[in-house]
């Protein structure tokens, strides 16, 4: 029996029937009512975009939506206050800063890791290791030893379920914005997202309460907060600001970066002949030993893969921006509220400006010249302010795991999905065993 064609709701019909599009190579236009939306994957626009921080800001519906889990935490910030806040952290996220005192951190927490997974010998959910990971690497960043595992642990999984809730404009918003009405609609929070956002609260209080007590401060983001000035009022900044900070280093310092080490060893542990590549400049620089933390430098074939992992899927799929003044951008009228979207994900496999698009190649990084369609970090002035970090880590974790353990796959993702990041759909699974380190061979 053929199945009854599915009626179309109200709301696609509307759009549908409003709708106008236009269409080239690496861009879309889409406008809906007063609604105008421009799609690029053209990376010269895409970086003069970004470039652009005073007239093409975060979207208003992105800014209250997210704003009310941070405020407004360095990553939503403008002007002269997201100056002062990105001046006060950006020498401890500097390649100086994070391989003296991030990268040995990187390498303590990767090896408790692995001996763990030696010890248990179980079946491991390696994206759920992942987060496990990059979450023990950034509160230490963060709080130092001011944080317990619980805490640290409950902070995690708190955060998990708010980041769910950071979605799309809500439809009512995108319905005033058709009529040309420029307000957003911030649906009330859901129960379960205020019981996090609580919770989290409650442990940050414990923690920053606790820190109050020192004489001095270590010196890590917290430690930072607590003596850092507000410039709009000359005060210290008050328990809120500093709580959203927190909350927003935390949550943009774990999750991207476990999702692009997910991804990385998916690729490597269903392709031979990359894997052994990694596996044979680790060989033949540690010689069995433990790797340490100023090899980051030094592994450009470990580095490749995770830059090519994060091309294939890149965490951060799409930056969306909206429009401050009138302007033209790649030949195409922009205007004062127009909504933006750079579409990394399509950008990053577009055939025409990667070789062999669709495949794992992490050579290309050396062969090819570096195409400027790479933008898993963004660009411009707003430009992760942790990617030396997530470079470094991700090196330097997948490094160590290949250095010490092999992998028994069971299961495999299979695709990917679109959620806060882009993560994979399905497990990782996999059984470590301890790895003979096989030194000088030839890398294929
Ligand atoms: C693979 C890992 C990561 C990816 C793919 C990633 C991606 C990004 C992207 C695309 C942006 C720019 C957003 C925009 O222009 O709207 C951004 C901003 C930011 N990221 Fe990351 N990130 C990663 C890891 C980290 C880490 C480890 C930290 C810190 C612990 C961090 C902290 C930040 C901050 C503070 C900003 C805001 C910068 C500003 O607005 O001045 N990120 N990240």
């Amino acid at each position: 029996m053929s199945e009854k064609p599915k009626k179309e709701g109200l709301w696609k019909r509307i759009v549908h029937t409003f709708r106008e599009k236009k269409e080239t190579a690496h861009y879309k236009f889409n406008k809906i009512g007063k609604l105008r939306v421009h799609e690029f994957t053209d990376p010269v626009a895409a970086r003069e975009i970004l470039r652009q921080d005073a007239n093409f800001g975060t979207p208003r519906f992105v800014k209250k939506g997210i704003g009310r889990f941070i405020g407004n935490a360095l990553i939503l910030d403008e002007g002269e206050s997201w100056q002062n806040m990105h001046n006060l952290m950006v020498d401890i996220f500097s390649p100086k800063g994070v391989n003296k005192t991030i990268a040995p951190v990187i390498t303590d927490e990767c090896d408790k890791m692995i001996d763990r997974w030696l010890k248990d010998g179980k079946p491991l959910d390696l994206e759920h290791e992942m987060r496990g990971l990059t979450a023990k690497v950034v509160m230490r960043v963060v709080f130092s030893d001011s944080i317990n595992e619980k805490q640290a642990q409950d902070i995690i999984d708190a955060s998990t379920v708010t980041i769910e809730s950071f979605r799309k404009p809500h439809k009512l918003t995108v319905a005033m914005r058709m009529l040309g009405i420029h307000k957003e609609y911030i649906p009330p929070m859901k129960k379960t997202y205020k019981e996090s956002a609580a919770k989290i609260d409650g442990i940050l209080e414990t923690i920053i309460a606790e820190r109050r007590k020192l004489k001095e401060q270590p010196d890590d983001i917290l430690g930072r907060l607590l003596e850092a000035t507000d410039v709009a009022t000359g005060q210290p900044l008050t328990q809120k600001q500093i709580k959203d900070q927190l909350v927003m280093f935390i949550v943009a310092g774990h999750e991207t970066t476990a999702v692009g080490l997910t991804f990385s060893l998916h690729e490597l542990l269903k392709n031979d002949k990359e894997l052994k590549k990694v596996q044979n400049e680790v060989d033949n620089f540690t010689h069995g030993q433990r790797l340490t933390p100023g090899d980051y430098n030094r592994l450009p074939n470990v580095r490749d893969a995770f830059k090519e992992a994060m091309r294939l899927h890149p965490s951060a799929y799409e930056i969306a921006r909206e429009c401050e003044h009138d302007t033209v951008v790649g030949g195409v009228q922009i205007k004062e509220r127009d909504l933006i979207r750079i579409s990394v994900l399509e950008m990053q496999r577009a055939p025409d400006l990667w070789q062999n698009a669709a495949e794992f190649k992490p050579e290309r990084f050396r062969k090819e010249p570096m195409p400027r369609a790479w933008l898993p970090f963004g660009t411009g002035p707003r430009v992760c302010l942790g990617m030396t970090m997530a470079m470094t880590e991700g090196t330097l974790a997948l490094a160590e795991i290949f250095n010490r353990v092999t992998f028994d796959v069971t299961e495999r993702p299979t695709g990917e999905q679109l959620v806060f990041t882009m993560r994979p759909l399905g497990k990782l699974e996999a059984t470590a065993k301890e790895r003979k380190p096989n030194p000088a061979q030839p890398t294929p």
